[in-house]
């Protein structure tokens, strides 16, 4: 009996010398989608049975941020990481990782101090921040040209109002038109300059909100355009364009709000898509009203012109020819 007690006394007194071992992780990384951000730190040879005999604390660049006693189940975050936290349960089977919420978390050397009675041991992981592209350079590119051509079409569909159908629009509407895509312009392109590529942010998802919603305008502008070109008006081609463009601005806007929630951008080819189905439906009202404004140059204005005092001759003349 005496000899089994001594081993078992020795045994605790070797197992009391020996060190905690931790699996070593040497860094992890985070990007600005993570919301909350772990450093794991896991001890391999853990024996605790309950929490009081575990004490564990953190440390960042030489000062203590956060430690756990368990004796007391209590654990306290100093003022640079008030956001840090453990599991307690999970410190039973050697999981010591900390939690951070993004906005404390820093990039460096972080050191995890994990105590157990009278064994200790300490493992160092370095946080790294990964910085990634919200978008591709590709999508960027796409994202920006396609608002930015539908514009340039609308000021072609202006030009053409203006100039071939001056006649039947008054000095109010072309101001409004002017107004309406001075306004839209500013938008697009200020839009563009705060969504510069870069990996997500605030002010990116502001700026790509600020390309994509005002595209809504489009659809009133060249709705007002078709209505203003008397042979346009709204004949079942220009019906089609419209559906044709709203359907872009719902699925544009679709693709805005799902890249903006989910952060990392699956969606991103939603989103082109719309943008590109509003930039076509832009380009079919130019060419439609560019088709019909030539037809009339060259059938109506000769007949208004040439045939109308022509026919009165002929009238005349057959009347004449009656008596
Ligand atoms: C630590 O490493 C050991 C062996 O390498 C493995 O069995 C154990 O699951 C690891 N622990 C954790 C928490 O990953
Ligand atoms: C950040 O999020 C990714 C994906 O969800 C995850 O794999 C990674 O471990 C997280 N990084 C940290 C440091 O928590
Ligand atoms: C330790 O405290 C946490 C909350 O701070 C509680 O959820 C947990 O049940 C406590 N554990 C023990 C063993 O008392
Ligand atoms: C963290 O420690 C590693 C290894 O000691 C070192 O190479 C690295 O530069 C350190 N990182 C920072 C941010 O201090």
């Amino acid at each position: 009996m005496w000899p089994l007690l001594v081993l078992l006394l020795l045994g605790t007194a070797s197992c009391g010398s020996a060190q905690l071992i931790f699996n070593a992780t040497k860094s992890v990384e985070y990007t600005t989608c993570n919301k909350t951000v772990i450093i794991p730190c896991y001890v391999s040879n853990i024996g605790a049975l309950s929490l009081k005999e575990l004490f564990v604390k953190w440390k960042y660049g030489g000062k203590y941020f956060f430690t756990y006693d368990g004796d007391k189940n209590e654990s306290k975050a100093y003022e640079d990481f008030p956001s840090a936290s453990i599991v307690p349960e999970a410190l039973l089977v050697g999981i010591a990782s900390l939690q951070l919420s993004k906005k404390d978390a820093v990039p460096g050397n972080y050191t995890c101090e994990v105590t157990e009675l009278s064994r200790e041991g300490e493992t160092v992981i370095e946080l790294k921040h990964h910085v990634v592209s919200w978008f591709s350079p590709n999508e960027n590119i796409l994202i920006v040209i396609f608002p930015m051509l539908a514009v340039l079409l609308f000021w072609g569909q202006f030009g053409i109002v203006t100039l071939k159908y001056s006649s039947s629009v008054t000095k109010e509407k072309t101001i409004l038109l002017f107004v309406a895509g001075l306004a839209l312009t500013v938008f697009i392109i200020v839009g563009a300059i705060l969504f510069i590529p870069g990996e997500y942010s605030t002010k990116r998802a502001s700026g790509l909100g600020l390309i994509v919603v005002p595209t809504v305008i489009l659809i009133l502008l060249q709705y007002s355009v078709f209505m203003i070109a008397p042979a346009i008006g709204m004949s079942s081609y220009s019906i089609a364009i419209l559906i044709l463009q709203m359907l872009g601005f719902v699925l544009s806007v679709v693709g805005l709000s799902l890249c903006i929630s989910a952060c990392s951008p699956v969606h991103g080819p939603l989103l082109i898509t719309g943008l590109g189905v509003i930039a076509l439906a832009e380009l079919l009202g130019l060419v439609y009203m560019k088709f019909i404004a030539s037809n009339q140059r060259t059938i109506q204005p000769p007949r208004k012109a040439v045939e109308e005092p022509l026919n009165a001759f002929k009238e005349s003349k057959g009347m004449m020819n009656d008596d």
